[in-house]
């Protein structure tokens, strides 16, 4: 049932494995799955330089890159951060005031301020599409939106593969119009920005939406039984992210890292105040504050993240312990060991097998 999707994406494992650490990334593609590298983080010249680490060390496997394109956000398509600070609300800028003082975040380093990444604007994300263009990064792929036609064209036409992440089976169509080769059904239990169907309902009505065009399955899936579950879906294969925050590959701040070891399910909590848009991460105080009553709305995106990004960054870089956290998924309840990648990997892909198996052999209840 993987085979055309492994075909497809030139892998033995019909694993895609979502990171913004370049490591997890490389040693899953050369554990025979797909790793997908997350760009929204990188400006151009980072990504540039990451990508050609990943070609090193991958000795011509496939991998990915993904970029997050919003079908919807404010401001239209503006690099001018000046002209977008002037829309952020003063009651806005007087809450995330009162929270640093409140939870005495220290300025951030002078030197790393004004960066925000205007995350889901598409002037970033061609920037970064450029660069993808520009490695032999196998499968392009786009999160809130489709990617635009010129940019899927160019991709098809370099020999490259193309997808989208969506929440709904409207989100999928839109996708397969634009010119998608797969489909990411990424249901709500999923780290990172996400929709409100769970996967077990969202999965198959994605399937019938786009059928032939193969879909991976998300959010949730961090096991062999959870893939096999997938499968049965109907998705050809699956497509992770929480789970390699806690390889030993992965980047994640060791403070981070340990909080995720210790959390439940319950802990992965859906939240606007990152970026405007739900972003289902670890619950901290920072979070929490944004739930209280005095609390205003999120703006939309991108002037969230513009209001909040010195002081997440102030938290990151003062290691302000009880604030850090990461976005992480409903699975993190069940991530205990940090292992290496490729055993991650491997054991999934046996206990699905052992999964299926077994089901081969139960008759019908
Ligand atoms: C730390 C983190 C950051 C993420 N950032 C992005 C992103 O930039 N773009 C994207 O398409 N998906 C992003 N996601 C979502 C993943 O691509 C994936 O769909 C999701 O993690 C799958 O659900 P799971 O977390 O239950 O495995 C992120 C997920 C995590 C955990």
């Amino acid at each position: 049932m993987t085979a055309p999707v492994r075909e497809l994406l030139g892998v033995d494992i019909p694993v895609v494995a979502f990171s913004h650490s370049r490591a997890v990334v490389a040693a899953v593609s050369l554990a025979g799955g797909l790793g997908m590298f997350g760009a929204a983080r990188f400006d151009p010249d980072e990504l540039d330089e990451h990508l050609g680490w990943i070609d090193s060390q991958v000795g011509g496997r496939p991998y990915g890159v993904d970029v997050v394109m919003a079908a919807s956000h404010v401001g239209g398509d503006t690099d001018d951060k000046a002209a977008l600070r002037a829309a952020l609300p003063p009651e806005n800028r007087a809450f995330v005031a009162r929270l640093r003082e409140r939870f005495a975040i220290p300025p951030l380093s002078e030197d790393r301020r004004g960066r925000e990444h205007l995350t889901g604007t598409h002037a970033r994300a061609r920037r970064q599409v450029e660069v993808a263009l520009a490695h032999p990064a196998r499968l392009l792929v786009s999160a809130l939106g489709p990617l635009p036609q010129d940019v899927a064209r160019r991709a098809h036409s370099s020999g490259r593969l193309v997808g989208g992440l969506c929440g709904s089976a409207e989100q999928a169509r839109a996708h397969v119009e634009a010119g998608a080769d797969l489909v990411v059904a990424q249901g709500t239990e999923a780290g990172g920005h996400t929709g409100e169907l769970a996967t077990l309902v969202l999965v198959p009505e994605v399937v019938d939406a786009v059928v032939p065009v193969p879909v991976l399955a998300a959010g949730g899936i961090a096991c062999g039984r959870q893939m096999a579950a997938a499968l049965a879906l109907g998705a050809a294969g699956v497509w992770t992210g929480s789970m390699w925050l806690v390889t030993e590959e992965s980047d994640v701040d060791p403070v981070v890292r340990e909080k995720l070891l210790a959390a439940r399910a319950r802990d992965a909590v859906r939240s606007r105040c990152s970026t405007g848009k739900p972003v289902r991460q670890l619950r901290t105080p920072w979070v929490e504050a944004w739930e209280e009553p005095d609390a205003p709305r999120p703006l939309p995106m991108p002037l969230q993240e513009l209001l909040v990004y010195d002081a997440v960054k102030a938290i990151a870089e003062h290691r302000v312990v009880a604030l850090m956290g990461t976005p992480v998924g409903q699975v993190v309840g069940s991530l205990h060991h940090v292992r290496a990648a490729r055993d991650v990997l491997h054991e999934m892909i046996d206990e699905c097998e052992r999964t299926l198996d077994a089901l081969c052999e139960t008759p019908m209840p």
